[in-house]
């Protein structure tokens, strides 16, 4: 596997392939890989001819200094496991490399970014469209590859490349868990030993909603989920929100949608984690 730094040289890799006529795959990360990053990259290489992955902890889309400070970062360890992946190339630009100058891109995700994260976080998503429009223009992938996890992201990243007319395929992928529920984030190796046994009720509780559609409404679903993460008393919950797939707008009647789902953010700890669940109308 190929190890780049500057852009231009992962730009000569990539256009040596495409001159070759090959696909290529793309895996933007922020390294501290797990998984779920890993998943991707299996996907990835299934559906395309050369699979490159970007590690770079974007210091735009970080709305809290000591979130920033503390993301963790292990790219010895990352290298290693792209590798076994059987990944092509691997991306790690320094922030100079990345943004020699101020970024002052200021994109309108609509109604989109008004909601959950984008509310809770502001400036992270158009932190994340300066990055991965930057990070495909160097490397120009047939197909781009991200988590559902953070599933406003996704929708996010597909407004983006539609308002930029980028002939880029957006694949999003399923999330994957740990054996207890837990969703996979990088985030997930800050939490204590006790916290640790407390986050699966994350995925439990969300679950357990999501499966009284018959019997409850949208608002009573919320309700729901709400006071079952209540009786939990280091969980500090930011946000439940059932909304629609496809434009996150908060669902009233289920008859509003046909692809609805659940999301939760909370902070547990040091940590602040989002997770959310499919409700199969
Ligand atoms: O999901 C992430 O890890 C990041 O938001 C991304 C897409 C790599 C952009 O920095």
């Amino acid at each position: 596997m190929k190890v780049f730094n500057f852009i231009v040289d992962i730009q000569r890799f990539v256009e040596d392939k495409r001159n070759e006529g090959l696909k290529i795959g793309f895996v933007p990360t922020m390294g501290a890989l797990h998984e779920g990053h890993l998943s991707l990259i299996n996907r990835a290489k299934k559906e395309n001819d050369i699979v490159v992955c970007s590690v770079f902890v974007n210091p735009v889309q970080f709305n809290n200094p000591a979130d920033l400070e503390k993301y963790p970062r292990t790219p010895e360890l990352d290298i290693e496991k792209l590798q076994s992946a059987g990944c092509d190339a691997v991306f790690m630009p320094s922030v100079e490399e990345m943004y020699p100058e101020k970024v002052d891109d200021h994109y309108d995700f609509g109604d989109l970014e008004r909601v959950m994260e984008g509310a809770c976080r502001p400036g992270h998503f158009n932190g994340v469209a300066i990055v991965v429009r930057k990070l495909f223009e160097i490397v120009t992938p047939d197909r781009a590859y991200f988590g559902e996890k953070d599933f406003q992201q996704l929708a996010i990243i597909k407004k983006m490349v539609n308002i930029l007319q980028m002939n880029i395929e957006i694949m999003p992928c399923p999330i994957v868990r740990e054996n207890d529920g837990l969703a996979m984030s990088s985030r997930n190796v800050r939490l204590n030993a006790e916290e640790r046994a407390l986050a699966p009720k994350i995925h439990s509780v969300l679950k357990s909603a999501s499966s009284k559609l018959n019997t409850m409404s949208p608002q009573e679903m919320k309700d729901y989920a709400l006071s079952k993460y209540a009786e939990i008393k280091e969980f500090e919950v930011e946000y439940v929100e059932i909304t629609d797939e496809n434009n996150l707008r908060s669902l009233n009647d289920w008859r509003d949608s046909n692809h609805a789902r659940i999301f939760v953010a909370l902070q547990l700890g040091p940590v602040r984690l989002i997770d959310n669940v499919r409700i199969l109308i």
